[in-house]
């Protein structure tokens, strides 16, 4: 377990010691910004720390309100509904649109939060190949008439490679079904405004196409949402037992992610600027012929043949001053791997570091 004793930035301190940060989610550096720490102590100065309460009972406040106004215009929907955490928005809008679906299609590698939110009646679950659009639409016109639901991640976590929905959304429509694209990590990344995945492909505004998200990674706040049309937001307020029967987002949290949606608001290039410097590290790691993956993310793994390697990879890292985690999480498994994600606060110096100290562990380790 690495041990913080800081804030994370582009450095963290653990055990007392300087560390080069390169692990976490913070992508745009907004976890730590002093605009969104501001408005956080105003509103503990307000509203304490938390209001103890569900939403649905007395747990809503203005700043609730707020936020979720905020997010529905950056999103350019009609409404937004917040709720406590990402990790409950798949569960939340599968329990949700249930009856509008008899089958569901997942991605085989997709995040433990989907899995989990599987409806224990829902009568059929299939799995299709990673990002296989081809292998969807087989098992799609096996299952003819079995009105679909199909969900991926949008930047899936541990290999930062982008769902192909270019793909993926026709072979969904062609079926009449629903797409679910959870994009906790393309939020504020993904797109031209960073609306994420559905952005990022130009897809139409389809009714039929709904993202869950979260405020807790390129954000830097906590705190899942589901923007939509009124009357799906409506539905999840009034019927949803998870949002109905969770303590609400504390109101400084619903502050941070106000705040965090202004800054991106105001700087446009942010995420453009990180997506570059992720992508110059990451043809860097590709041409020192690491395994890797090759979008356009914030995420970048260094896949090794045994997970004794990939351990010993971010040990060395770890004991010359650098933090890039190997992965034990619980999707993904058979991928032995460090995960190397980038910030958008990343000096060229840090950057540099890292990759003399990934060519020095390759050429101790995997030169022939
Ligand atoms: C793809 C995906 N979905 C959902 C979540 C859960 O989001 P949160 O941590 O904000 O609850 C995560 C978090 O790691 C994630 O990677």
């Amino acid at each position: 377990m690495i041990l913080l004793n800081s804030e994370v930035g582009n450095y963290v301190i653990s055990n007392g010691k300087k560390y080069s940060y390169f692990a976490g989610n913070n992508y745009l550096a907004l976890a730590s910004h002093p605009e969104v720490k501001a408005a956080v102590i105003r509103a503990v100065e307000k509203y304490g720390v938390n209001f103890s309460a569900s939403r649905h009972t007395t747990g809503t406040a203005d700043i609730h309100l707020e936020l979720e106004s905020v997010l529905a215009s950056f999103k350019g929907k009609e409404d937004a509904v917040v709720f406590a955490s990402g990790y409950q928005g798949n569960s939340i809008l599968l329990e949700i649109l249930k009856g509008s679906y008899s089958t569901i299609f997942i991605d085989q590698s997709a995040h433990a939060s989907i899995i989990a939110a599987i409806p224990s009646d829902v009568v059929r679950v299939m799995f299709y190949g990673h990002c296989d659009a081809d292998h969807l639409d087989y098992l799609l016109e096996y299952n003819r008439g079995s009105s679909p639901l199909v969900v991926t991640d949008g930047i899936f976590p541990l290999t930062g490679e982008i769902a192909p929905l270019n793909r993926i959304y026709p072979v969904v429509k062609k079926h009449n079904g629903i797409l679910v694209v959870d994009d906790a990590h393309s939020t504020g990344i993904l797109g031209e405004t960073g609306k994420g995945t559905p952005e990022h492909f130009s897809l139409p505004d389809d009714d039929k196409i709904f993202q869950t998200e979260t405020m807790s990674k390129a954000l830097g706040g906590y705190g899942g949402f589901i923007s939509a049309g009124r009357e799906l937001t409506e539905m999840i307020r009034e019927r949803s037992a998870t949002y109905q029967a969770s303590t609400a987002l504390p109101p400084p949290i619903a502050a941070a992610g106000i705040a965090s949606i202004a800054i991106l608001k105001a700087n446009p290039q942010l995420h453009v600027d990180l997506v570059d410097k992720a992508w110059r590290l990451r043809e860097e790691i590709a041409a020192m012929d690491f395994q890797t993956t090759h979008d356009r993310t914030p995420i970048i793994p260094i896949i090794l043949d045994t997970p004794e390697k990939a351990r010993g990879l971010s040990m060395f890292l770890e004991e010359n001053g650098v933090i890039a985690p190997f992965m034990n999480y619980p999707v993904r498994k058979e991928l032995h791997q460090i995960r190397i994600a980038v910030s958008v606060s990343h000096t060229d110096n840090q950057i540099t570091r890292l990759l003399e100290l990934l060519k020095k562990w390759k050429e101790k380790n995997e030169s022939n």
